[in-house]
């Protein structure tokens, strides 16, 4: 069967499928994106995906070219299209086609919206967090308004390719005062000797996770003590648990920082609780 993606309008065979070489995300990154997960062919979480995307086409000034309601009508089509029971969907949006200027296109330009969908491995996903992921830090280099979901991810590509190059799946971002900001493509926790569960406040220098949200969700629901806050490297060495989050990954236990265990050096308690938990606070829609 042929992969199907969408383009401003149209399903069409992944070989079809194609944007202008003048598209502004091509050019500048001047395009934002949501990954959103399937599950039972059902879209997790689409409505405060879809409410993210809408903030982060406003930071931008681009308009939202269709109401989240149908995007997430074409999300779900596009899933059934390449029948995915288990996987992802990926949309992006950007300022549209124009010739090459920084500035803003002068005239009224439509937004161009593509989506794809692809199918994820569930048994390998849960093998590997049964046995937890080992995470690298590097130097947090990237601007200053990352809570916008924008196409722009340089330092995140070289930050996973860090990660992979010194054997691990993830790479933490440490930022100038030495606090761990986020992941690569996820939002990072610890666990604290005294139990506190600790992830960094929600400013302009994470992107404010939907999984991260969902999780908080549950914790006051459990009556578990959080904090959000930032938290050293230090910290997280020495941290009884350490996990990411992230809408591929949901709860993703982490094992190692830098080579150092963490905890036992296996999955902790609290991470494999709330990955368990996680869909039951999840929307499915
Ligand atoms: N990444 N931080 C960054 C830098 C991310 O790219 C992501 C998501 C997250 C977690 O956000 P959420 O829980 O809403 O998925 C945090 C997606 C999955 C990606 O780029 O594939």
């Amino acid at each position: 069967m042929s992969r199907i993606a969408y383009v401003n309008g149209r399903y069409l065979r992944f070989r079809d499928a194609k944007i202008h070489i003048e598209d502004r995300g091509y050019q500048f990154s001047d395009a934002v994106y949501e990954v959103c997960e399937v599950r039972g062919g059902r879209l997790i979480d689409a409505r405060r995906h879809l409410a993210r995307l809408k903030r982060s086409l406003d930071e931008l000034r681009i308009p939202l070219p269709m109401s989240p309601r149908a995007l997430g009508v074409m999300l779900r089509e596009l899933a059934a299209r390449n029948r995915i029971g288990y996987g992802l969907v990926y949309l992006q949006i950007s300022r549209g086609v124009a010739r090459r200027d920084l500035a803003f296109p002068p005239g009224p330009v439509p937004p161009a919206v593509v989506a794809t969908a692809r199918r994820l491995n569930s048994t390998r996903n849960e093998a590997l967090a049964a046995n937890g992921i080992a995470v690298v830090s590097v130097p947090d280099n990237r601007w200053g308004r990352v809570d916008i979901k924008s196409v722009g991810l340089l330092p995140n590509v070289l930050a996973r390719q860090a990660a992979i190059d010194r054997g691990a799946r993830e790479a933490w971002f440490v930022d100038k005062d030495g606090a761990v900001t986020e992941g690569a493509s996820s939002n990072a926790w610890i666990v604290t000797a005294a139990g506190t569960l600790v992830t960094r406040h929600a400013d302009h220098g994470i992107l404010r996770g939907i999984t991260r949200a969902v999780v908080l969700d549950v914790l006051k629901a459990q009556g578990l003590t959080v904090a959000e806050r930032p938290f050293t490297l230090a910290e997280a060495y020495a941290a009884r648990e350490a996990f990411i989050t992230s809408a591929t990954q949901t709860v993703m236990p982490v094992v190692a920082i830098d080579g150092y265990s963490i905890g036992d050096g296996k999955p902790g308690p609290v991470a494999t609780a709330l990955r368990r938990e996680f869909h039951r606070f999840a929307e499915t829609g």
